[in-house]
């Protein structure tokens, strides 16, 4: 592996823990303010984002290219429609999973899907090996196991009977949520590994096939604020409700999407599941010491523990044995 590779590598890995704790601790923040007039559109927002994400690409596709902007994107989106239509499966399976998880979250308490959609980081390993070919040691199996089981005690609720939501929820209805969550979970491995597949496989830079997946995406969240929201956008705008707050989540949102294609690029889902538990408990370190607005439970730090140590566990699992005749 060259220095480049190297830094790419952990520069991206380093900037999604970057992005993800920002982007966690702005929606905090952004529940504790009391907004005045109506709430933003969710699918207006997926569309921002989207814009957002393809206007950023196509400043950096302009940046490191010597031909026209116009002849690359012609040469490289339209004039390659096949390449161009394999996004429309990640992209599809992306907005089945955004839509997924609204329905989880209005069927179960916040803390059930959060700790439930963990099981993600395993199926993200099961695709990875079965479409990619990758190969996991012993340890980083059982270091995936613990990661797993670190972040779910991480997000594991301090008092089960403060959760509000849990008392209103009948059984058909957790029934619903939980089974929504877990065809979020292999979705969300699914399109992921499959958008690694297309990243590596083919020459394609990683911005163009952003763009391709944004411009599907925008396609989809069009189509999303059309169906559910298309009397609110004429009675009250396209962006009503949008603060400077709700800017910040767009932004954040769309950045995020910039850093996880560079990830998946440079390093790997299984690798970017790593960075992101990371993120959640050092989003709750800030929360506790600058929101003040969370507690730490004795789980919350053994679910730290579990989470370092599997990072370790794993790293460790990846370098190459040395033979011992080596001097
Ligand atoms: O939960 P999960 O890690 O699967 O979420 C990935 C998110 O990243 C999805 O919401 C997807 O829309 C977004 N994404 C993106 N650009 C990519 C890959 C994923 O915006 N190139």
């Amino acid at each position: 592996m060259t220095t480049t590779s190297i830094g790419n590598k952990y520069g991206s890995l380093g900037l999604l823990v970057l992005q993800t704790t920002t982007l966690v601790l702005t929606m905090r923040y952004s529940r504790t303010q009391q907004a005045e007039g109506p709430r933003y559109l969710a699918s207006s927002a997926v569309v921002c984002t989207e814009l957002l994400k393809i206007a950023a690409c196509t400043l950096l596709i302009f940046r490191d290219n010597s031909k026209s902007l116009s002849s690359t994107l012609w040469d490289e989106i339209v004039s390659k429609p096949l390449e161009t239509l394999k996004l429309t499966i990640p992209s599809g399976i992306y907005t089945l999973q955004n839509n997924l998880l609204y329905v989880a979250l209005s069927h179960l308490d916040a803390a059930t899907y959060q700790v439930t959609y963990q099981l993600k980081i395993l199926t993200t390993a099961l695709f990875s090996v079965s479409l990619l070919g990758k190969r996991l040691g012993n340890y980083q199996w059982l270091s995936l196991l613990i990661l797993m089981t670190g972040v779910v005690l991480v997000q594991w609720p301090s008092d089960l009977t403060l959760v509000p939501e849990l008392e209103n929820l009948s059984a058909g209805t957790q029934f619903m949520g939980l089974l929504a969550v877990l065809v979020a979970c292999f979705s969300s491995g699914f399109a992921g590994v499959y958008f690694e597949k297309i990243l590596k496989e083919s020459k394609q830079c990683v911005w163009i096939r952003n763009i391709q997946l944004g411009l599907f995406g925008l396609a989809f969240g069009l189509t999303g604020v059309f169906a559910y929201d298309g009397d609110r956008v004429l009675t009250g705008g396209f962006l009503q409700g949008y603060n400077s707050i709700t800017w910040i989540v767009v932004l954040l949102q769309a950045l995020g999407g910039l850093v996880i294609a560079a990830v998946i690029k440079y390093a790997d889902n299984i690798l970017k599941g790593f960075a992101t538990s990371i993120s959640i408990i050092l989003s709750s370190l800030i929360s506790y010491f600058w929101l003040e607005d969370f507690d730490p439970t004795r789980l919350f730090f053994l679910g730290s523990v579990l989470v370092i140590t599997a990072t370790f566990l794993y790293g460790f699992d990846q370098k190459p044995v040395v033979s011992s005749n080596v001097a």
